[in-house]
Formats: structure tokens, sequence, C-alpha cells
């Protein structure tokens, strides 16, 4: 059986080769996004393999379909990328890896936290010019500040109790409270309520219709002046030209983003030698308390490696009629 990669990375062959010694599946990798225009490469592959940034649109599943790919695997948690009704219409069965590694996508959102409100990132440039001066470095403790936690699935909770092992007040919201977060001391209460209440606000929740641009000019304005807010689950939460304003009127004083809008064009991508065109994210780079990494959060040796065993895992039972182990895994 022939699975076709798109968006495939070296550290990508290099974990799903390990795992696939047991399935033996012939594993064609492309560089490229799935697309529109790239969708005819599929030739005689019963799979395709898609990341966060693939565009599987409903046209392109119409070309999937007549190529007679069966299984579109998603080897990533979130499956806004995908058009499931119309993965249904043609047949298709969609699959994903609901929870690889909760804790990778948790501590990465604490390393981006500390980092802004330690400024780190400054303190290392700075000692590499052997300058030892502390002016312009000064923090603050995260010890009994309130966290507000938007989202409290399992990379929220993780996070929750990440911070509830750092002394903080953890503030939450979330259709579907936790009772076992509840028991450990998480409150949960309105958006709005958290929104106003919180020193640091993070981002856990699923883009859906009813998320995109969450946090706006109005939720915005319901923050504490001086919060830091931080974004590692989609870009789509946040209005980014809105947060611009507030970093600008200095009502936002710190912005961590692991996840932007617009960044199929960027992120996964070496652009050094390049114009960026996207002069909102190059806004976002030039404000000092901006913090950007590039979809980072997932990329540990643990998720890897669960990525690649239950991606092939999903694919195998899937093309042999079963269901995958996590009934969470079948979207479609
Ligand atoms: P999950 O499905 O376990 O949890 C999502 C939670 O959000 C659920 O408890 C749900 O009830 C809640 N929710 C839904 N709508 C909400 C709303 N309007 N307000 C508040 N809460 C709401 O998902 P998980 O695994 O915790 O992942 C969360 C998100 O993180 C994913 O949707 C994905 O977009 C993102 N992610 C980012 C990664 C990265 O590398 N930056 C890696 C993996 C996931």
């Amino acid at each position: 059986m022939k699975i076709l990669f798109f968006s495939a990375k070296p550290y990508d062959k290099q974990f799903f080769d390990i795992y696939n010694r047991a399935y033996g599946f012939e594993i064609e990798y492309l560089e490229t996004h799935l697309g529109p225009h790239i969708a005819n490469a599929v030739n005689d592959q019963a799979a395709v393999c898609v990341f966060v940034n693939d565009k599987v649109n409903a046209g392109v599943i119409s070309v999937l379909a007549e190529k007679g790919v069966k299984v579109i695997a998603l080897r990533c948690a979130g499956f806004n990328n995908v058009d499931l009704d119309a993965a249904r219409a043609h047949g298709i069965r969609v699959c994903r890896v609901p929870e690889y590694s909760p804790e990778a996508v948790a501590e990465h959102t604490v390393a981006m936290l500390l980092t802004l409100i330690r400024k780190t990132h400054k303190a290392y440039n700075r000692v590499r010019e052997q300058n030892f001066s502390l002016n312009g470095l000064l923090g603050f403790n995260l010890h009994g500040r309130t966290i507000g936690v938007i989202g409290t699935g399992k990379i929220g909770s993780a996070f929750c109790r990440i911070m509830r092992g750092f002394g903080c007040r953890v503030l939450a919201h979330d259709p579907f409270p936790n009772n076992e977060l509840q028991l450990s001391g998480i409150e949960y209460h309105t958006l709005e309520a958290v929104l106003r209440s919180s020193d640091v606000i993070s981002l856990h929740c699923p883009l859906t219709p009813g998320t995109h641009y969450l946090i706006n000019e109005s939720t915005l304005a319901m923050m504490k002046p001086g919060v830091t807010l931080i974004n590692t689950s989609r870009g789509g939460l946040i209005n980014t030209a809105h947060a611009i304003d507030a970093l600008k009127s200095k009502h936002v004083a710190n912005l961590a983003i692991d996840v932007y809008e617009q960044e199929e064009k960027l992120f996964f991508k070496d652009l050094s030698q390049s114009i960026i065109e996207d002069d909102t994210i190059q806004r976002l780079m030039s404000f000092p308390n901006v913090l950007v990494t590039a979809h980072q959060a997932f990329f540990t040796e643990e998720a890897l490696a669960e990525i690649a065993q239950v991606t092939l895992q999903n694919i195998d039972r899937i093309l042999r009629g079963e269901e995958p182990d996590d009934h969470a895994a079948l979207l479609v």
C-alpha cells in the first residue's frame, strides 16, 4: 500500500521511516503543501498524509477521490484545514492523532511565558555582547499571579496543572468543565470573567467558526491593562490587527504566539534569504515584547515518535476496514 506525504520535512521522514518498518508501506515524501495546485500529484496512493497547513478543501478532496484515495491522515490533532463534509460526501475516511503529547505543547507555552516575562531572550543576546547590565530586564513573579486558561482539554489541562505548581491562581473557561481540575482548585468562570481577572491569558481551545477571532477589539478591551497573552493553539483565534493596536496602546504588555493567521506562507520554511511580504508579521516581530515561534510547540522527540506510530496505525486499521484504536482519531 502506498502513502503520499505532503509538507514533509527531514524530521518527518526520520520518525516515519523508523515506525514504518512494522508496516512496510511504500511512502513518498513531498515537501510541498497539499492544495489545488498539486492535488493531481496523487497517483496510485491509497492514503495521503497531511499536516496543519495543508489545504484540504472541497476542490482538493474531489481530486483525491477521483484518484482513488481512501484515507486522509492528519499527522496532527487540529483538523480545521480539512473539509470533513466534502470527505464524507466522497466516502474518504479522515483520521488524526488526537493526543500525542499534550505536555509538549503545554511545556512550550510555559517556555514562551517565562521567556517573555523574565526577558531571557534579551539577556541571551545581551551577555553575548558582554553587556551584563540589568537595565530593561525587570520581570515579574508568576507565583501569586492569576492565570486565565481558555479551553481545558488535554493541552489546557496540562498547562493548568503546571501553573498550579508555580503557585498561581488558575481561572478557566470551557463549555465542558473538567471535574478533576475543579477538585484540584481550578475555578471555572465565564469567558468575560476570566479575561477581566487574569494577569496572563493562554488560549487552548480549537479554531472553529465560533472561536474565530475570539480575541478581538472588544475582548482585548475586557482584559487587564498590562496583560500577557499567549496563543499556542491556532492563529485564527486572534484578530492580529486588533492585537497590534492593543500592543501599541500598551494595553497588552506581552504577546507570545506559536501560531499565526497567515502562517502557511511562512512557518516551517527557511526564509532567511527572502523578502517577507507579510507586513503584519514584520510589525509583530518589531515589538520588543512579542515572542514568535513557528508552530514549534508540538516539536519534541516524544511527540514525533507518537505521531508517527499513531498515524501509521490509523492508516493501517482503516485500510483493513477496522476502526483506529482511539475512537477520537476517526473524524469521518
Ligand atoms: P482538546 O479537544 O482536548 O481540548 C479543546 C478544549 O477546548 C475542549 O475542552 C473544548 O471543550 C474547549 N473549547 C471548545 N470551544 C471553546 C470555547 N469557545 N471556549 C473555551 N473552550 C472551548 O484539544 P487539545 O488537544 O487540548 O488541543 C487544543 C488546541 O491546541 C488544538 O485545537 C490545536 O489547535 C492546538 N494545538 C497546537 C499545537 C502546536 O504545536 N502549537 C499542537 C497541538 C494542538
